[in-house]
């Protein structure tokens, strides 16, 4: 099977739950807190391997306690780390999330750190590994032209691109027309199509906006609802699997979702068949704790999927 390349963060979460978000002002008394894993690179790569993928995670780290903490991980989850640099400049990037207890929703503040500092030479240094990759996938929390610069050495190299374009950055128009797969939220198809996206019907506009722009295929994923897919050829809607109170954390299920996607495309399922396993992935990690700690092993993935 063809390997997965990802690009982007990783980052420590330092994570507040509580009875509720805090709003602007004022504090609030949480209830625990956990340091773990995260960044969404670095959740997706993690995902890609639980689930049975073989990825490589292009990135760079600080070597400090935190990097200690990613090595750590990639260690025991799978992922492929011979394109992450170690920086002895600058730290390992870091998250503060707030976590509303009762419904899983989160808010989310990310400093990349050394992560913020890769560069294009970097990307000229794992260029190899991208080319022989059958997907590159990337989000847009690294550096915004970096990205864009791998994106089109993928591309030119007719690897399929998957672009999460989290979080929803202004992106170059010559790069639209260079993306298999675009993968925004509810907030990010609103920001690329200028009206708010809610329900399926938003999601349908949006996605019409979206291929006119020259992306290849777009999955507007629509939270507890499920996913809706267009091309020019087809468009459906997949719902979500129905979890209820089993939700209690959905921080990182997006990264879920778009590494589901990612081994599921890989292994050749069909389109429909790809969303339906991305959304068990997705729904699965929601009913943990953390991010990257919280994505399902494949097993558990073919168990519920069944
Ligand atoms: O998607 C969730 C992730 O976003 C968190 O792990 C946090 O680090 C931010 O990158």
């Amino acid at each position: 099977m063809k390997s997965i390349s990802v690009l982007g963060i990783y980052a420590a979460d330092l994570v507040f739950f509580g009875e509720k978000i805090p709003i602007t002002g004022e504090t609030i008394l949480g209830t625990n807190h956990m340091i773990g894993p995260g960044g969404k690179g670095s959740n997706q790569a993690v995902a890609i391997a639980k689930a049975g993928g073989n990825v490589n995670f292009i990135s760079k780290i600080g070597n400090d306690q935190y990097g200690k903490m990613a090595k750590e991980l990639y260690s025991e989850s799978g992922v492929n780390i011979a394109n992450l640099t170690i920086s002895e400049e600058y730290s390992t990037g870091v998250a503060g999330i707030m976590v509303n207890k009762k419904t899983g929703e989160n808010a989310i503040n990310v400093v990349p750190g050394a992560a913020g500092k890769i560069t294009k030479n970097d990307i000229d240094k794992a260029s190899q590994t991208i080319k022989e990759s059958g997907i590159f996938l990337t989000q847009l929390e690294a550096p915004l032209d970096v990205v864009e610069y791998a994106i089109e050495i993928a591309s030119s190299n007719n690897i399929d691109v998957i672009l999460n374009p989290a979080p929803a950055t202004k992106i170059q128009d010559k790069i639209f027309p260079l993306i298999n797969y675009f993968t925004p939220n509810e907030t990010e198809a609103a920001f690329y199509a200028g009206h708010k996206v809610e329900t399926k019907e938003d999601a349908a506009r949006a996605s019409s906006k979206l291929l006119e722009k020259g992306i290849k295929n777009v999955i507007v994923t629509l939270g507890e609802k499920g996913a809706y897919f267009a091309n020019k050829k087809e468009d459906f809607f997949i719902p979500a699997f129905a979890l209820g109170n089993k939700v209690i954390d959905t921080t990182g299920a997006g990264d879920g979702f778009v590494g589901g996607l990612a081994v599921a495309l890989t292994e050749g399922k069909n389109m429909k068949d790809a969303i339906k396993f991305a959304n068990a992935l997705a729904g699965l990690s929601t009913t943990k704790f953390g991010t990257a700690q919280s994505m399902p092993k494949r097993l558990e993935i073919d168990n519920f999927n069944a």
